[in-house]
């Protein structure tokens, strides 16, 4: 099984807190970013536990279509519906003695909500069109990356099933959150990748090692560990260097040799709004944004990708500011509310919704 790497203090917390849980069945609530390990946490919950060598099945409840959820999770009887065309079991049978891992718990319908509710209870499920109960006897750690407490009180996620999953909690940190263990993380990805690449790899250069501190991580580990990849792929030499890294995680780095780069500056209105300059990172004006520019001697690279990198990451600044109210943020970046609508749409990013106008269930 793959461990937990690092050793930071968070890290060292989350380990003691997985020994602690493991050995009994209270049902885990997961929290954590993207791609800081949540489910990892999960398997390492259930493999250090009495459920070792049993079923581990992890569920992403965003992704079964509505319709089907209920006979995914519970199963079905030949002709309780079209295309029910034999018996089957769903997952809760199918992870009977083990673990059921409902990972981005916050995506189940509310209809959904209520019957999962009633299996946590009775420790009993129903296939759909049969007439008995059947007793399940399946762990339950459920994960998400958005903040349950507020799908809560905006009546998207049931109050009494969020307490059910939530008899214990578990937060997974961040990877800037615990900058320490970045190195650690990156030397570990480099070694497994360059075996499997069957490529000789000595470490990284220190330029490479200081944009992998001083990085935000928005994709954490996940983010981490597929630039690491590209790096081995893309390296001739025997030490990773600037050049593989992709645009979005030198984006903010302005020192080493970049500094040395010609700076720009862009004016826009009245306002000085974007200063590309040398010097080290963090020390501009607030109306400054210091970005490098790129050195076309490490090979080429995407515009596109860059700058769809910043104006996600003011996006996000803009809401982590207004707490996520996207009419204020909008405004803060000086666009409509159709318009910052319609660009955390493009780029994927998911937002816990609080606007008063946009966000009330219909129903
Ligand atoms: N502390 C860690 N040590 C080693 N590898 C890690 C660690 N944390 C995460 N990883 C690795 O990072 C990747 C992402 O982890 P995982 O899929 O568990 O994240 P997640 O929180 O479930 O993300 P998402 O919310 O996007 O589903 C996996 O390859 C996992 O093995
Ligand atoms: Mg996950």
């Amino acid at each position: 099984m793959r461990q937990i790497l690092g050793e930071s203090l968070p890290i060292k917390n989350l380990i003691s807190m997985i020994h602690k849980v493991s050995g009994n069945k209270t049902n885990i609530l997961v929290i954590g970013d993207s791609g800081t390990g949540k489910e990892l946490v999960a398997r390492m919950i259930h493999e250090s536990g009495p459920m070792k060598g049993k079923a581990f099945i992890p569920v992403n409840c965003g992704a079964i279509p509505e319709t089907l959820i209920e006979s995914e999770m519970f199963g079905h009887k030949k002709g309780s519906f079209t295309g029910a065309i034999s018996d089957k079991i769903g997952l809760f049978e199918a992870g009977s003695g083990g673990t059921l891992f409902l990972d981005e718990v916050g995506e189940l319908p509310l209809s959904m909500q209520v019957k999962m509710l009633r299996a946590l209870q009775e420790k009993t499920i129903r296939r759909v069109g049969a007439n008995e109960d059947i007793k399940v006897d399946v762990r339950i750690i459920a994960a998400t990356n958005r903040d349950l407490e507020a799908g809560v009180k905006a009546g998207t996620f049931r109050e009494d099933l969020y307490y059910r999953l939530n008899v214990i909690l578990i937060k997974t940190p961040s990877l800037r959150e615990r900058h320490g263990d970045v190195e650690i993380l990156a030397n570990a990805f480099l070694k497994k990748f360059a075996e499997r690449q069957k490529k000789e790899l000595d470490g990284f250069s220190d330029e490479v090692l200081e944009i992998f501190r001083t990085h935000h991580w928005p994709g954490n580990v996940r983010e981490l560990e597929n630039t690491v990849e590209r790096a081995v792929t893309l390296e001739t030499g025997r030490i990773i260097n600037v050049g593989v890294l992709p645009p979005a995680v030198v984006v903010n780095y302005d020192g080493g040799a970049r500094s040395k780069l010609e700076s720009l500056s862009i004016n826009v209105g009245q306002q000085k709004l974007a200063a590309i300059s040398p010097g080290p990172p963090g020390q501009g004006s607030s109306k400054e944004i210091r970005l490098p520019l790129p050195d076309f001697k490490d090979g080429p690279m995407n515009l596109d990708e860059v700058l769809a990198e910043v104006e996600k990451q003011y996006l996000k600044h803009a809401l982590s500011f207004t707490g996520g109210v996207k009419k204020k943020a909008a405004d803060l970046l000086g666009m409509t509310f159709r318009s910052i609508r319609y660009r955390l749409g493009k780029l994927g990013m998911e937002v816990v919704e609080v606007d008063q106008d946009d966000t009330k269930p219909s129903s």
